[in-house]
């Protein structure tokens, strides 16, 4: 049996955390620099060719339900805004990242993001810039990113938290705990720190199965939107991985503020994304 790791000495020892691609954080610098032009953004795009035909694809994808066709990533660049240009480079990256996992797992990440889109444009996730909805997305795709780093480099003690998880029911993050000696929310928060995401997205991450270990007080309520927005892909069928339960800490319906009257419309909206979760799939892989 291993001894457990703490999550420095699995960093120092095992675990190379991916860089986000230099196409990425030029992007996002260029974005964050009140001086950039459009022009700038459009070319910094164009330069990446994979990265240019994923985000001409999820720009004419039923997630954005634009009207005309766009075809080229200036035009894009224009008609969505830097911001929303932004995230969408990035979950096109992100989805490089994660469709390594099993099909199951990009089916949870995509339909999480989803969940937390609807959450987000519903006012119950507090936490997220001006452009929530998609903030709330890119959060959502990106909540279990830290299973896939174990996935990599821990695979031996990844699958012991497989079996541990499904023969015996035990909450998967408890199960990397025992076995890996942290769980994939801190990892996963790892990772988004070290890419120099947002401090909200960092935190949520890190809370999504325990709000205290969310750093700041303010962002446990999108902590707990992210948990709920788990647990509403879970249980409608898009869990991580066979036979996943959905479970919950009984203090995330107070702290994301969802009302139980308000319920059946949120699974209402969160259902009929389904069609934007296939084709949002299909572009990924
Ligand atoms: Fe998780
Ligand atoms: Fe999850």
């Amino acid at each position: 049996m291993t001894e457990p790791r703490d999550i420095d000495a699995l960093l120092d020892e095992v675990v190379t955390l991916p860089s986000l691609p230099s196409t990425v954080a030029h992007i996002t610098e260029l974005v964050n620099d009140p001086d950039c032009s459009l022009t700038a953004v459009g070319r910094a795009i164009s330069v990446d060719p994979a990265i240019a035909l994923k985000t001409l694809r999820l720009v004419n994808s039923a997630y954005y339900g634009l009207r005309n066709k766009v075809s080229s990533v200036e035009q894009a660049v224009v008609l969505l805004g830097l911001k929303v240009i932004k995230n969408l480079v990035f979950t096109a990256t992100v989805f490089d990242t994660l469709k390594s996992g099993v099909d199951a797992f990009l089916r949870h990440s995509v339909s999480c993001g989803m969940a937390m889109r609807v959450l987000a444009e519903n006012g119950n996730a507090p936490g997220l810039d001006e452009d929530a909805s998609e903030e709330g997305f890119a959060v959502g795709l990106l909540h279990d990113v830290g299973k896939i780093i174990f996935e990599q480099f821990v695979p031996e003690d990844f699958e012991k938290v497989r079996e541990r998880a499904v023969r015996s029911h035990v909450p998967w993050h408890e199960a990397e705990q025992e076995i890996i000696g942290v769980d994939h929310a801190a990892m996963g928060a790892r990772l988004a720190a070290n890419w120099k995401l947002p401090g909200n997205i960092v935190a949520a991450i890190a809370g999504h199965h325990d709000l205290a270990k969310c750093a700041d007080p303010e962002l446990k309520g999108l902590a707990a939107a992210l948990s709920a927005a788990d647990y509403i892909c879970t249980a409608a069928g898009a869990g991580s991985h066979d036979g996943a339960a959905p479970v919950v800490a009984p203090d995330v319906w107070p702290m994301s503020r969802i009302v139980s009257e308000n319920v059946p419309s949120l699974l209402d909206k969160y259902f009929r994304t389904q069609s934007a979760v296939e084709e949002l799939i299909q572009i990924a892989t």
